[in-house]
């Protein structure tokens, strides 16, 4: 999406909250419409003539900022067409425009109307440049595919079920179509997105449907020339040696995100996750042995219903052994018609917070660990946008990377290469490198 705005063509501004799957939700709309000759911007600016609040309902604090989102909106451009859909759309009161002001609220479902709602008001608004047809270049590196929609796991926290509905595996043609098209497109990553990419062709009774990653993969690799391929995530019981060798092609990035959620057997019980730690903790480990070098990260949900001291010191050793390159930590958060909303011992907010504040040092101190130990290796990496005197962009390992973008023969304008660095310290969030030149 572009980052910079004239007014010679309507401007929509697209945010997005939550997951990668309303990334990907919102890179179809913003392209639908940049299609149509309206400028996409991916976040609220002043002066918009409509905005697209794509939203979360993960936690009461998504939530909160799925309401803020509109009613900034509105503040920002009092007479836009605002239209609020995601999630925070399938779980808010029936008078959620009401309450925030949006003017139309589109269901998860209801998204692929949202582009065709915009551009009917834009033209009735009399904006001579919507549906003139010219498409916007996009400013991003990385683009989301989604190859799956919905979740059917059930686990007792989520209410991800509710709110996208079943799993629904997006056939192998058109992903396939659509990661060629990114790629015509100049992309030099795509990143396959859904909540259970291991469960991927189950619903389509692919033959030997435990391995439909395998399958997709195996395809990809094949069928497209895209430089890197990366997974949003997937489970510990997805974790097999095959699967895990398709790896040895570097084309497929070594990052893996394994939600781990919490470390103690009764706990995952009670969640109904399909592993217990000891599996988790295989499966880990396989993906070293398999893929040297791998990212692991996860998510851990802090205070579950009924965790003990003991739970959650469980939860706090498997981690420290494990060593994460990044842990997204979550205070537990009561979702309506979820299975953990009915169970008993909710623990109270400030036990939940104490739980999650040693988590949130557990992960600082395992990121710089792992980052660390990095330092002295040369990686290609895939640079993104300049800041100040930096640019920024991301390793094969999901390790963010900065660099003066200077080499000894003063290249700069880095934004979607590939350039190798050599990684030279810890730096904020990622690693400083030095850029090699091509021919070093
Ligand atoms: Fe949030 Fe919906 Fe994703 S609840 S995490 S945006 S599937």
């Amino acid at each position: 999406m572009s980052k910079t705005r004239t007014k010679a063509h309507p401007v929509v501004s697209v945010v997005t909250l939550g997951c990668k799957l309303n990334q990907a939700d919102s890179e179809t709309i913003a392209r639908q419409l940049a299609g149509e000759g309206v400028q996409v911007v991916d976040r609220a600016v002043k002066g918009a003539d409509a905005f697209v609040i794509n939203t979360c309902s993960v936690t009461h604090v998504a939530d909160r900022k799925a309401r803020h989102a509109v009613r900034l909106a509105r503040r920002l451009s009092p007479n836009a067409q605002v239209v609020l859909t995601g999630c925070y759309a399938e779980t808010a009161p029936a008078d959620v425009a009401l309450i925030t002001g949006a003017d139309f609220v589109a269901r998860n479902a209801e998204k692929p109307l949202i582009p065709e709602r915009i551009l009917e008001k834009l033209r009735l608004s009399g904006d001579p440049a919507a549906g003139c047809g010219v498409a916007e270049s996009s400013g991003r590196t990385r683009a989301f595919v989604k190859i799956q929609e919905g979740c059917s796991e059930m686990c007792a926290f989520c209410i991800v079920p509710y709110t996208r509905g079943r799993e629904i595996t997006v056939p192998m043609e058109a992903v396939v179509r659509e990661v060629k098209a990114r790629e015509s497109e100049g992309y030099l990553e795509v990143v396959l997105t859904g909540t259970q990419l291991g469960n991927v062709g189950r619903d389509l009774g692919w033959p030997r449907a435990e391995q439909g990653p395998l399958r997709l993969l195996t395809q990809l690799l094949e069928a497209t020339t895209i430089p890197r391929i990366r997974l949003s995530s997937l489970q510990a019981q997805d974790m097999h040696p095959e699967l895990l060798d398709l790896w040895q092609d570097a084309r497929l990035c070594p990052h893996f995100h394994l939600p781990l959620q919490s470390g103690s057997d009764p706990v995952l019980d009670r969640m109904r996750r399909h592993y217990t730690a000891d599996e988790f903790r295989r499966a880990a480990a396989l993906i070293r042995e398999r893929v040297p070098g791998a990212s692991i990260t996860t998510d851990v949900i802090a205070g579950f219903p009924g965790e003990t001291e003991g739970d959650f010191e469980a939860t706090a050793r498997l981690c420290e052994e494990i060593g994460f390159a990044q842990m997204h930590n979550f205070p537990y958060s009561r979702r309506p018609h979820t299975g953990a909303d009915k169970l008993a011992g909710h623990l109270p907010p400030p036990v939940r917070r104490e739980r999650l504040e040693r988590l949130l040092d557990i992960g600082r101190r395992s990121s710089e660990r792992f980052r660390l130990a990095q330092v002295g290796e040369t990686v290609p990496v895939l640079w993104e946008q300049q800041s100040g005197n930096l640019w920024q962009g991301l390793t094969p390992n999901y390790v963010r990377a900065y660099t003066s973008g200077e080499t000894d023969t003063h290249e700069t304008g880095l934004g979607n290469t590939i350039r190798h660095v050599r990684l030279t310290g810890v730096y904020a969030d990622g690693l400083t490198g030095a850029l090699q030149s091509e021919h070093s």
